[in-house]
């Protein structure tokens, strides 16, 4: 770490790994040379746009570069003031690309042999050569959907005030800009915000990176210190190595958990009397979408069991939407996706190693549904109830070989004194983990927020601050997948002491 960057505090630096030098990192051995392997296969397309802190920039491509991403850089008309596209092309390796329509912007390679020549040279006229050749021509004055079509993640650094405004608001009349609104929605956006303290506090600036947080861009920075215009402040661009480290945690986050299949259930249940009338709660299924996003984000592959609710379940490759009602419904849904996994039905699939009973099963059921809406009068004091299958406890009591490797459920508790009450539930439902929250004292149904505690297997119990519900789940994500990795290295710890054991013995 450079000495400029080791006198700012960085506003976001969440760990230590953002704090690491080049060489730190490069003397972490097989693991990074593992990342820069996985970080290869990523297009990155970084655009600079013009803040002073462009400058920067160049040593920006070589940190991103050094990590081995592939490397594409845009910069505005305004940025070419503070950083040359001569040097951004050298430490990029690629030609920087700065205008909307011109051909130059391609890089070499993907230059493609003009129309005329083509025409000239091929001396056929066929219907495939000049459609071809219309559509190389296209391809290229379109440079913005090129670029949008090949980038993997994208990187605006700096980020302007201006830059995020029309980002905010789709307005789009450059190559940067204009490729930031063709591209595909699950391409994800970084951006490392660079202006003067007052702009950064400015309540149009405020409200513009609320909007786009909505819309999950992800911002690293900015941190405080002394930026430009001499003041100090909240506004400064984070270090390139910050940025840089921070791309790369996300690239691998995103390995996190592959190759893990989690089925989540989520939301209320709905229990019927009659055509009209039924049981419910106040869940609104956001805590449990917040896991599926978190937990798909990370790599895994996710069976969505959704019960009642208006949210929208999260939209991925990796997330399976089953839809259900009552509890009997959730409850068939869960242990079939469980049951078939181990073989144990004739559809096989892979098995499930993480269930996370995120739903608010309704405890009873009434014992008779009229089909048809009965007065009352008729109702009053004469609803019997019957109740519900347990989903956390069956599965948590499955037989070895389908029970998934930790089974998890919420408690929503309505005291902060808790732990007794929290340990006691464990122990009935034979659950590993236990997630309580305080659903009296926050703002929990229908809220983006959350405060919640971790029960572990050993009783430990970890209390988060308030935060956002995806927070949490991200949060609970990243405890799942310590714990499947130090039940992994357990497992080939017996393993080996048991090889070895029987070498002695022979
Ligand atoms: N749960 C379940 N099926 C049920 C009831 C609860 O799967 N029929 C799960 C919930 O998804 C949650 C956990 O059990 O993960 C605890 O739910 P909670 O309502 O706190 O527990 P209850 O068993 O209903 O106990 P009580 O209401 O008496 O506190």
């Amino acid at each position: 770490m450079n000495d400029a960057s080791s006198c700012f505090m960085s506003a976001n630096a969440k760990n230590s790994s953002q704090t690491k030098s080049l060489a730190q990192l490069a003397g972490a051995g097989k693991s990074i040379e593992k990342n820069i392997e996985k970080n290869t296969r990523k297009n990155l397309l970084l655009i600079v746009m013009g803040g002073i802190a462009a400058y920067k920039t160049p040593q920006l491509c070589r940190e991103l570069r050094w990590r081995g991403f592939n490397l594409r850089v845009v910069m505005t008309k305004n940025a070419s003031r503070f950083v040359s596209s001569e040097e951004l092309a050298r430490a990029s390796g690629q030609a920087v690309s700065e205008n909307l329509f011109a051909e130059q912007n391609l890089p070499q390679k993907l230059k493609k042999t003009p129309r005329q020549n083509t025409w000239q040279n091929s001396g056929q006229n066929t219907w495939q050569n000049t459609w071809q050749n219309t559509w190389q021509n296209h391809d290229e004055n379109m440079a913005h959907i090129e670029l949008a079509r090949w980038a993997h993640i994208v990187l605006i650094a700096p980020a302007t005030a201006n830059g995020l405004a029309r980002l905010a608001h789709g307005l789009c009349d450059d190559l940067g800009s204009t490729t930031l609104i063709a591209l595909k929605r699950e391409v994800p956006v970084f951006a490392a915000p660079a202006m003067n303290p007052q702009m950064w506090q400015n309540p149009a600036t405020r409200h513009n990176i609320a909007l786009l947080k909505e819309r999950e861009v992800k911002m690293i920075g900015p941190c405080i210190g002394l930026t430009a215009c001499g003041e100090v402040g909240l506004g400064r661009m984070s270090e390139p190595i910050e940025i840089a480290n921070e791309l790369e945690l996300a690239c691998l986050k995103e390995h996190l958990l592959e190759g893990v299949r989690i089925l989540i259930t989520a939301g209320a249940t709905i229990e019927p009397i009659d055509p009209v009338r039924y049981i419910s709660n106040k869940s609104s299924g956001r805590q449990g979408y917040a896991l599926a996003k978190a937990f798909a984000e990370r790599g895994a592959q996710v069976i969505l069991i959704a019960g009642a609710t208006l949210a929208q379940p999260p939209t991925s490759q990796r997330i399976k939407v089953i839809r259900t009602e009552s509890a009997a419904e959730m409850a068939r849904a869960s242990i079939d996706c469980l049951t078939s996994a181990s073989g144990q039905k004739a559809k096989k699939s892979e098995p499930v190693q993480v269930a996370i009973c995120a739903a608010a099963v309704a405890d009873f059921r009434p014992k008779k549904q009229f089909k048809l809406k009965p007065a009352k009068k008729t109702l009053a004091g004469k609803i019997d109830l019957l109740e519900n299958r347990d989903i956390l406890a069956e599965i948590a009591t499955l037989p070895k070989g389908v029970r998934p490797q930790i089974v998890i459920g919420f408690a929503a508790e309505t005291s902060y004194q808790i732990k007794e009450k929290l340990l006691a539930k464990q122990k009935t439902k034979k659950c590993d983990w236990l997630i309580a929250n305080d659903v009296l004292n926050d703002d929990v149904f229908n809220s983006e927020f959350n405060r919640v505690q971790i029960l572990d297997e050993k009783g430990r119990v970890e209390a988060l601050p308030r935060m956002t519900k995806l927070a949490v789940a991200g949060r609970i994500a990243d405890k799942v997948a310590e714990y499947l990795r130090d039940l992994e290295k357990l497992k080939k710890q017996k393993i080996e002491a048991k090889e070895k054991n029987s070498m002695m013995a022979t």
